[in-house]
Parts: structure tokens; C-alpha cells; sequence
């Protein structure tokens, strides 16, 4: 394939013997869900799956380990690693630090550094949780919609920014939103490569681009690039939307969408609204990928720091996110297939941690919910 992402196959990996995996735990509940996902890699390798996991800092922990939020040895693991399963950044103990010592910075550099440009988010309602949504059961359920977010450029990683003085003396903060064709048209073409191997599952495949083409030069170029590359993908259909009317269509009718193409801030921003109707950003897992399917996967929720510790955080969006790994990096489509059943089956069993339990179900703890995903992928 010429573009982007190969969704197919990493053929060199078909004979690579180890499937190296760098662990990088991070902060607040990082440590909880990434233990109950490594069980998860436990029982594979115990069943034969020829794993290689190493663990290292990231975020507030590589910081109080070495002063770095991405410490040099941390950064070459991933980089030695065929992929790399992070739990979460961020702590109140590091909101004094300057900016470019805060836990954030180590998940920005992971990604800049690995060149981890395409960043998937899929929200999907598990029929199980139709009634932990927010919104309608029958606005809801059966969603199942992929967030492409571009995840090196934009506003993020844009130069000059910074705080300025102005002539009167009066402060003055800034940022650039930058995107050059190639970072445009490089996550377009995984976005409708998306789309296609999508369509096999749902019928007609569809991209609707998200920017602010009305206001921002920024949108008015990726809206052009991504109109040139739809050409290359006659049966994918593309529309345009302005990212205002997006957040507020993720709401009204969120299964009108198939594959939401956008940059990274826009992108931040309406995967976290997705995935509330999903139930609970505790069920959203993300892979971000290279050009070579070489990916960080992680679960889209934060550090938690209020419930760090007490057990009670939702591990399936980090085990979700191995079954990307799986899916992505390894291609192992039915390794991925059985941890989402498994998942499937926990909830089918009425097991719920806290944030997704309805009124009057027993909650079970960050550990138990790790141990009935291992004992139903084993069933
Ligand atoms: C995310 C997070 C990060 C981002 C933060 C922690 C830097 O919100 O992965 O969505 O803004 O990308
Ligand atoms: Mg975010």
C-alpha cells in the first residue's frame, strides 16, 4: 500500500518469533487497569502466544523516577518494541510543574517521537450497557462509529506559542493551528481505508470529515486535501461537517456516523463526547499507529487520580485496547475477537464495575473485573 496504515497484514511479523510489548503503567489508576490487561497477556502466554513484555516510567512516574515525564530508556523500549500498552498519565501532585515537566508532556512526546500520527477511537455500545448511557436506549444502541484523530500536528504540536508581553505591558498567550498536506492526506487515506474494510461489516461506507473550514484557513486546506484524496475511494461516501454541528449531531443522532475524520484538538475534544454514549469512558479503548501498524494503545480515559487506588476503576477499555494491539500491530483478528468476547461475556454475566452498573447491581472491584475477563477468555 502506498499511504498510511496497513490495516491488513505486518508481514515481517508472521516470522518475527517474540511479540515484544513495552508496558508503560503511568499514573493514578495507570498502575490498576494495566495489571488486570497483563493478566489478560499472562494467560496468552500461557496458552503459547510468544510474548515479550518489559515495563518502564511514563508521565508523573517517569518524572519522579528520573525528573523526565519521558525518560530517555523509556522512550527507546517503545522505540525497540513492537508495540506499547499504556495505562494513563497525570496527577494533582504534578498541576505546579512547568509545562514541559508535566506527566502530559511524556504522552505527547511518545506519540511525536513514535510517529504515532493516526489515533483510532472507536465507540461502540455494547447492548449490554444501553441503559448506562446517557442518552435514549433507542438513540444509542447498536452505535458503533470509529474517531479518527490525527495525533501529531495541530494546535498541539503548531510553532511559535507561548506567553508573550505586549507593548502596554498586558500578557498574551498563544498557539498555532498548523497542518501541512501530507499530514492531511496521510490520515485521510487511513480514514478511508478505515471506512472500506468497515463497509464489509455495515454496507456503505462513510467519512464524514469534522473541521472549521468556515472560520479557520487551517480546515479550509484539510477540507480540500481530504475532497482530492476521497477521489482515490469512489465507494466511500465523504460529507463535511463543522465540528460545532458534529458535537451537537453526536448527540441528536450519533448513528448517522460511520468513520469522523478530524485533527487532533477537534478530535480530543468529540471522542471524549462519544464516549458517553457509550456508557462510560471506561469502555473506550484507542490505538495510535504509524505507517508501519506500529502501535501505542491505551484506554481514552485519564488517570483518575481521585480513585486511584481503591479498586474500583473500569480495566476494559485497556483490555479493549490490547484487542486493537491484536487486531493492528500483530494482526491477530481472532486473538482480538476472543478478548472482546471475553469482555462481552463478563457484562453478559451482569459484572460491572462502578461506572457502568445501573441502579440497584452489585459492583465488583478493578481486580475481580480483570480476573472474569481472564477466567471467560479461558472458557
Ligand atoms: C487524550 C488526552 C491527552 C490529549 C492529554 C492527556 C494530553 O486528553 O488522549 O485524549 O489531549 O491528547
Ligand atoms: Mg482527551
Amino acid at each position: 500500500m502506498k499511504h498510511g496504515v496497513n490495516l491488513k497484514h505486518r508481514g515481517c511479523l508472521q516470522k518475527v518469533e517474540f511479540m515484544k510489548i513495552a508496558i508503560l503503567p503511568g499514573d493514578g489508576i495507570g498502575p490498576e487497569i494495566i495489571a488486570q490487561a497483563a493478566k489478560v497477556l499472562e494467560a496468552l502466554r500461557r496458552e503459547g502466544l510468544p510474548l515479550e513484555l518489559e515495563y518502564a516510567p511514563i508521565g508523573g512516574a517517569g518524572y519522579d523516577a528520573s525528573n523526565d515525564p519521558l525518560p530517555d530508556a523509556t522512550l527507546k523500549l517503545a522505540q525497540q518494541s513492537d508495540a506499547v500498552l499504556l495505562g494513563a498519565v497525570g496527577g494533582y501532585q504534578y498541576n505546579a510543574l512547568p509545562r514541559l515537566l508535566r506527566p502530559e508532556q511524556g504522552l505527547l512526546r511518545i506519540r511525536k517521537g513514535l510517529n504515532l500520527f493516526a489515533n483510532l477511537r472507536p465507540a461502540i455500545l455494547y447492548p449490554e450497557l444501553a441503559n448506562a448511557s446517557s442518552l435514549r436506549s433507542e438513540v444509542v444502541s447498536g452505535l458503533d462509529i470509529m474517531i479518527l484523530r490525527e495525533l501529531t500536528g495541530d494546535i498541539y504540536f503548531g510553532q511559535p506559542r507561548g506567553v508573550r508581553t505586549l507593548d502596554n505591558g498586558e500578557r498574551q498567550g498563544f498557539d498555532t493551528m498548523v497542518y501541512s498536506e501530507s499530514e492531511i492526506s496521510r490520515v485521510a487515506h487511513v480514514g478511508f481505508q478505515i471506512a472500506l474494510k468497515r463497509a464489509g461489516k455495515n454496507g456503505l461506507g462513510k467519512v464524514c470529515s469534522v473541521d472549521k473550514a468556515n472560520v479557520l484557513d487551517t480546515s479550509m486546506l484539510w477540507r480540500e486535501i481530504v475532497t482530492e484524496v476521497a477521489k482515490e475511494y469512489p465507494t466511500i461516501e465523504l460529507s463535511h461537517m463543522y465540528v460545532d454541528n458534529a458535537a451537537m449531531q453526536l448527540v441528536r443522532a450519533p448513528k448517522q456516523f460511520d468513520v469522523i475524520l478530524t485533527g487532533n484538538i477537534f478530535g480530543d475534544i468529540l471522542s471524549d463526547e462519544a464516549s458517553m454514549l457509550t456508557g462510560s469512558i471506561g469502555m473506550l479503548p484507542s490505538a495510535s499507529l504509524d505507517a508501519n501498524n506500529k502501535g501505542l494503545y491505551e484506554p481514552c480515559h485519564g488517570s483518575a487520580p481521585d480513585i486511584a487506588g481503591k479498586n474500583i476503576a473500569n480495566p476494559l477499555a485497556t483490555i479493549l485496547s490490547l484487542a486493537m494491539m491484536m487486531r493492528y500491530t500483530f494482526s491477530h483478528e481472532d486473538i482480538a475477537q476472543r478478548i472482546e468476547s471475553a469482555v462481552r461475556k463478563a457484562l453478559q454475566q451482569g459484572l460491572r464495575t462502578a461506572d457502568i452498573a445501573e441502579a440497584g447491581m452489585d459492583k465488583i472491584g478493578t481486580d475481580a473485573m480483570g480476573d472474569a475477563v481472564v477466567a471467560t477468555l479461558l472458557n
